[in-house]
């Protein structure tokens, strides 16, 4: 009985001394553990009287519930400490806020073209779409060559690329290199959505900027043909817009989709009637999509013969423009507070 008492007591004090979780655990595996200083008394308990043997069983037993007792207290204390020296480590001032806040001025939100942007990858994702992303430093095979751009040919031309010094890496001029990157990564069928920065060396106005944004969208599969990019263009344009929109496709020339078309859609400013943004015609040129060229998909080792499908490509910057009505895109990048603040 003595025996226990005195394990008990230097439990106590070393339990009340203990500073660390960890060393709190060896302690209590010290006491209570199954070779632990309680239980090797307990095991010599067979040698005694009954009578001894009831008494010095219930004072091990209630020696056992306090040690247990003082772990779990002790435990929770040494937890508590550990949860304020982190609190105390990381803290964050949250007090400039409030600060902020009481001059009157509002707090950040997400820029218009991250709010669109992530509208149509929801509306894409529901879809059963993947989303990729690309560098924005590219090389000139993914940018071109791959995109049967071969060197030298005129549609290089087509867009004012900012080149590297070693004329190898550019600024992707479109999100169509990931296109290649998404075959490189995937086996068809897929379909994924690539959003992101697009870089042109274009003189600036209310229409260009040299740097603006893109969705590119790529289907792979069996039988994919351009009924099935004209659903899906005019149903997700439709949920985009959030009415009913109506969609044409005109022959357009693009290296990497044959046949390729522009897709123009119902004019969103006065309904297909004709106005002045849609130059009186009731349709606004909208995206460059078409069917996936065979060199393309030989680019991303996919078998022409057994797959097909298409691609396309859209400025978020003019859709933006054309939800909200914005009739300059270099407001986009302007910084400019009154124009940002209006999409909370
Ligand atoms: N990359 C083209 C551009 O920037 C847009 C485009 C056209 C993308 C047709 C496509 C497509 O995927 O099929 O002008």
């Amino acid at each position: 009985m003595k025996q226990i008492e005195n394990i008990l007591n230097n439990y106590r004090q070393a339990v009340a001394n203990c500073q660390k979780i960890a060393d709190l655990l060896v302690i209590k595996a010290d006491c209570l553990g199954k070779n632990g200083k309680l239980n090797s008394i307990l095991k010599d308990l067979k040698n005694l009287t009954a009578e001894n043997k009831k008494q010095l069983g219930s004072l091990a037993n209630v020696a056992k519930e306090e040690a247990i007792k003082l772990f779990d207290e002790r435990l929770a204390q040494l937890e508590r400490a550990e949860t304020l020296q982190k609190l105390a480590k990381n803290r964050l001032d949250i007090s400039l806020t409030n600060e902020v806040l009481a001059t009157g001025l509002k707090g950040g939100g997400l820029h218009p073209l991250t709010q669109i942007s992530r509208e149509v990858e929801d509306i894409f994702l529901k879809m059963g779409f993947d989303i990729l992303d690309g560098p924005y430093i590219e090389d000139e095979y993914h940018n071109f060559s791959a995109l049967n751009i071969p060197a030298e040919h005129p549609a290089r031309d087509m867009q004012d690329t900012f080149w590297f010094n070693d004329m190898v890496h550019l600024l992707r001029t479109q999100t169509s290199p990931i296109q290649i990157r998404g075959m490189e990564q995937k086996k068809p069928p897929f379909k994924f959505l690539a959003p992101g920065k697009v870089f042109r060396n274009e003189d600036v106005d209310a229409s260009h900027e040299m740097a603006f944004h893109q969705i590119e969208a790529m289907v792979v599969g069996r039988d994919i043909g351009v009924p099935a990019m004209l659903y899906c263009l005019q149903t997700t344009l439709s949920k985009v817009f959030a009415r009913p929109v109506d969609v044409r496709l005109r022959t357009g020339f693009f290296p990497f989709v044959e046949p390729g078309f522009e897709l123009d859609i119902s004019c969103q400013i006065c309904g297909g009637k004709g106005c002045t943004v849609c130059k009186q015609s009731g349709w606004i040129e909208f995206c460059g999509c078409g069917l996936i060229h065979p060199n393309v998909l030989k680019a991303g080792g996919i078998d022409s013969n057994e797959f097909s499908g298409f691609a396309f490509g859209m400025g978020l910057d003019r859709l933006a423009m054309m939800l909200y009505g914005i009739d300059d895109i270099r407001l986009f990048h302007s910084g400019d507070l009154r124009f940002i603040s209006q999409f909370g």
